[in-house]
């Protein structure tokens, strides 16, 4: 395991570090969240953000105004549903991918839209092909590729980051060759909170090997960073974003979507059904069987409209400062390690994780959790991650736009009590 000493970290100047308190305070005005919990510090964001008003007022206002069923009837109220739902589609081509419409599938979560993905490529797989992964990867970007490989008789090989836990190009092309039928990588570790840049590994790949697929899991990336259209595959959750759980996304490469079959099929996918056989409906229809979880979809429209409201560079920096004042603030702690290299503050966002000498993670949490501080602890679904840094757990602090500093600080004062606490010192 790396672990840094002495770290340079972008931090608040002073000066700000006011203004980003009573902006933090603002925030947390809009989530009702909060002002049911005022006591709460939660910095679990990696695993689920917080959900603002104006998300739960446009699924309520859906539900009480418009609820039918979307693109099936000929009454009004379905008329409006299907808007409703293709408007949110359109709110999610436009601002978070730059595509048509189109070229957005709904699906019910990041999981299922990796393993919609894996199922969909599987006709491109053969006996002896590799499939490349990151010891990075999520348990939702690694098992449906591991079932896969194990279907077809293919191989998962494996890239490991330097010996600064990243990943970029060096890391990738020695794993490539003409075997490679897929590289599944993450855009974010959510172990690490690691960036990385799969525009260019891409890029660089695609030059002497352009039919490798690239399926990008954006699901950290997307709540920090504002495009997430890298890859010919790319999924997503809600979630993350300050939308509901349910609903999530897997868009692509309109040739690539066009030339896929569908794997799950029922209502609302056909064009046309006979006795024997089916033709499929046009894209993005023909990979939504059954009814699409529309209030989802309309309350991740309007998370995006809510987070839009600050410039990505506001919201990039923001998290970059408070995720630089973290590590000051938890770097003085005794016994206190990082995972990865926190040096590299622009590549590292909104994501810590670090191990306490001497205490498990989990008892580390469950002490935060008795002065209601929540982080999550365990192997964060990133049990080879971990497993490659000769660990099994770690603490991981997640960042968003409404933590502030002074939680911080008390994150910090609580840490450093818990080995003295748990008779440690
Ligand atoms: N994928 C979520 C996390 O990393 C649940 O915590």
């Amino acid at each position: 395991m790396s672990t840094i000493k002495n770290p340079t970290v972008m931090s608040f100047p002073l000066s700000a570090k006011g203004f980003a308190e009573e902006m933090a305070m603002q925030i947390k005005q809009d989530f009702p969240f909060f002002r049911e919990h005022p006591d709460v510090i939660y910095l679990d964001n990696a695993a689920t953000t917080q959900k603002p008003e104006f998300v739960l007022q446009a699924m309520n206002d859906f539900l009480v105004k418009h609820n039918a069923n979307p693109s099936r009837g000929l009454y009004d109220l379905s008329i409006q549903a299907t808007q409703d739902l293709e408007s949110a589609r359109q709110m999610v081509a436009q601002k978070l991918l730059r595509y048509e419409p189109e070229q957005v599938i709904f699906t019910s979560g990041a999981t299922m839209s990796l393993n919609l993905a894996a199922l969909l490529l599987e006709p491109m797989i053969g006996k002896g092909d590799e499939i490349a992964v990151s010891v990075l990867e999520h348990h939702s970007n690694l098992l449906p590729w591991q079932n896969l490989a194990k279907r077809k008789g293919a191989k998962l090989v494996w890239i490991y980051p330097d010996e600064n836990g990243e990943i970029s190009v060096e890391q990738v092309l020695p794993v490539i060759s003409k075997k490679t039928k897929v590289l599944a990588l993450t855009a974010m570790s959510n172990v690490l909170g690691q960036l990385i840049d799969i525009e260019s590994i891409s890029l660089a790949i695609k030059k002497e090997h352009p039919e490798i697929l690239v399926v990008t899991d954006a699901s950290q990336s997307l709540a920090y960073l504002p495009i997430a259209a890298v890859g010919d595959l790319i999924c997503f959750s809600g979630h993350k974003l300050f939308g509901p759980t349910g609903i999530g996304v897997l868009a692509g490469r309109r040739d690539l979507l066009e030339k896929l079959d569908p794997v799950f099929v029922g209502g609302g996918m056909i064009e046309q059904v006979t006795p024997k056989s089916y033709t499929a409906a046009p894209l993005p229809h023909k990979f939504e069987a059954g009814t699409v979880n529309v209030v989802g979809a309309v309350g991740l429209e309007a998370a995006i409209r809510y987070k839009s409201q600050w410039s990505s560079l506001v919201l990039y920096n923001y998290i970059q400062s408070l995720t630089g004042y973290t590590i000051q603030q938890l770097r003085t702690i005794k016994g206190l390690h990082f995972l990865g290299d926190e040096r590299k503050s622009p590549l590292h966002t909104g994501i810590l994780s670090f191990v306490l000498d001497g205490v498990h993670p989990h008892d580390v949490a469950a002490v935060l959790a008795q002065e209601k501080i929540c982080v999550r602890a365990g192997h964060h679904c990133a049990a080879v991650l971990h497993q490659h840094l000769g660990i099994s757990a770690s603490v991981r602090v997640s960042l968003a736009i409404y933590n502030s500093a002074r939680e911080i600080d008390r994150l910090a004062e609580v840490l450093s009590g818990v080995r003295k606490k748990l008779g440690h010192e």
